[in-house]
């Protein structure tokens, strides 16, 4: 890995993101010891006239100083993180602000490393994606590192469908190799998500009932118990299936169905990620539920009429030998009834029962992402007189792993960039097949051509939809309702 002075410009430095994902995460970094103290920069900019003090009392509020070494005190390592942040205000598409912040990245790094030696420059985009081949552009014509690295983050929304998509890919992959570019999918910086292939290819227990032959049916469900608060002039354009479902979810997905990769190489694995998703088939309406929540339409940065979801169901059908029939179900909405993400491995029943009980449910391996990472297993075990009633087997890891913090996951992947691997990113040829699949349904839905089911805010989203989950063979546990301790 390569040493030297190391700049973060975190562009779109005033706005929401950088100021409640971008630099918390970055301090996190840096107060763990993460980042050379003594040869790193950070660079905020934006249009905001802004003095470096002016942002630095704007950002103080969201850096916590948890677990920090004993021998600092709190405000002592927030004021020292602080006092490497440096503010530059200028426009996104004229030339003079980029060629001040070369200029200051460059007098930084002599400062800090002389004038020999390598540096490192990596640029993140806290901006809307409109800006991005304009930014792109003038960090290319005028902020170039000459010596050593320079990479950029960029992060969703990259495009609408798949032309807008690609457009952009285009005018991005004329200015930047691919291993320059990292485009950022948060979910894949999820620790249960960094554990996916573990558990499948290094667990023997694993390893021959994933597939079709054994799996019934497979959910991967992101829920929220908020609205669109504040969001919603973003949100209203881009809807629900393209926030979460088309990358998020379709990530997930990727983890856990593509094929053992070759060798653990970012390529090999982005290799099988690009090949599973190529096996998607085409979604058909019947396997879709749209959903919109009843006070949606009150918040005044939505429009009066829109027809916007902020609730999917979309079953997948992967066509290939250890997929075929098993259908993965991909339920995402706002303001529902709680908050949680998981991934739910649902296996068939037994063939020959002895038993001859009501069953309380299948076996079912659940790995929640969050809130408070869990793997637990639901199994039949033998009750009072004989009868089979189910129990889990669990893993969760805040019981298990007490004294370890599970960093946030902007916090790797910006560490991932810094270490240039990739193998969390998504790959320029992933991207495009993500919005192959998902773009004929995105203009059947804009055409208005599937319904849109009112809900009410707060609950469980369509009927309709848990009625699809169960034609597509789904059983939920019934007769008992088991607590995690971790969610208790
Ligand atoms: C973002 C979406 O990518 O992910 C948001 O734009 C959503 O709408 C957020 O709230 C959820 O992230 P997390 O990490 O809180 O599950």
């Amino acid at each position: 890995v390569q040493g030297g002075c190391l700049s973060i410009v975190i562009l779109g430095a005033s706005g929401d993101l950088a100021k409640k994902k971008t630099f918390p995460a970055v301090f996190n970094l840096f107060r763990q010891g993460f980042l050379p103290e003594h040869q790193l920069q950070f660079f905020g900019y934006a249009r905001s006239r802004l003095s470096d003090q002016e942002l630095r009392d704007r950002l103080r509020g969201y850096l916590k100083a948890g677990g920090t070494d004993p021998s600092k005190d709190a405000a002592t390592v927030i004021n020292h993180f602080l006092s490497l942040v440096t503010y530059t205000s200028g426009a996104y598409d004229t030339e003079e602000g980029f060629i001040k912040l070369n200029e200051i990245i460059s007098f930084h790094e002599v400062a800090k490393g002389g004038k020999e030696g390598p540096t490192r420059r990596l640029f993140y985009l806290a901006l809307p994606p409109s800006v991005y081949p304009v930014v792109c552009k003038l960090i290319r014509q005028h902020c170039m590192n000459q010596r050593g690295w320079t990479r950029v983050v960029v992060e969703k929304p990259f495009g609408k469908d798949l032309a807008s998509a690609e457009a952009l890919s285009n005018q991005l992959g004329e200015l930047f190799t691919e291993d320059q570019l990292y485009r950022i999918d948060h979910y894949l910086g999820k620790e249960i998500v960094q554990n996916l292939l573990v558990m499948r290819f290094a667990n023997r227990i694993f390893v021959p009932i994933w597939n079709r032959d054994n799996i019934a049916n497979i959910q991967i469900v992101f829920k929220e118990d908020f609205g669109t608060e504040g969001r919603g002039g973003y949100f209203d354009e881009y809807g629900i299936v393209r926030d979460i479902i088309q990358n998020h979810l379709l990530q997930v997905l990727c983890l856990v169905a593509m094929e053992k990769p070759v060798t653990l190489t970012p390529e090999h694995i982005r290799d099988e990620k690009v090949k599973v998703l190529k096996a998607i088939e085409s979604i058909k309406d019947k396997d879709v539920v749209l959903g919109q929540y009843d006070t949606y339409k009150d918040d005044p940065t939505v429009a009066p009429n829109s027809t916007t979801p902020t609730f999917a169901t979309v079953v997948l059908r992967i066509n290939n030998e250890r997929w075929d029939g098993v259908p993965f179900i991909l339920k995402a909405g706002k303001a529902l009834d709680s908050r949680k993400a998981e991934i739910r491995v649902q296996f068939k029943d037994t063939p020959g029962d002895i038993f001859k009980c009501k069953k309380q449910g299948r076996n079912e391996l659940v790995m929640r992402l969050q809130p408070s990472e869990a793997m637990y297993m639901k199994v039949t075990q033998p009750g009072l007189e004989m009868s089979a009633t189910q129990s889990e087997l669990d893993l969760s890891y805040h019981q298990r792993y007490q004294d370890i913090v599970i960093p946030e996951a902007y916090e790797r992947l910006i560490l991932d960039t810094i270490r240039g691997d990739q193998q969390h990113f998504v790959r320029r040829d992933e991207l495009k097949v993500a919005w192959q699949i998902f773009t004929p349904l995105l203009h059947r839905i804009e055409e208005g051509k599937l319904p849109l089911i009112n809900y009410k805010y707060g609950s469980r989203g369509p009927l309709e939809a848990d009625e699809l989950t169960e034609r597509e063979g789904y059983v939920r546990t019934s007769g008992y309702i088991w607590i995690p301790s971790s969610l208790k």
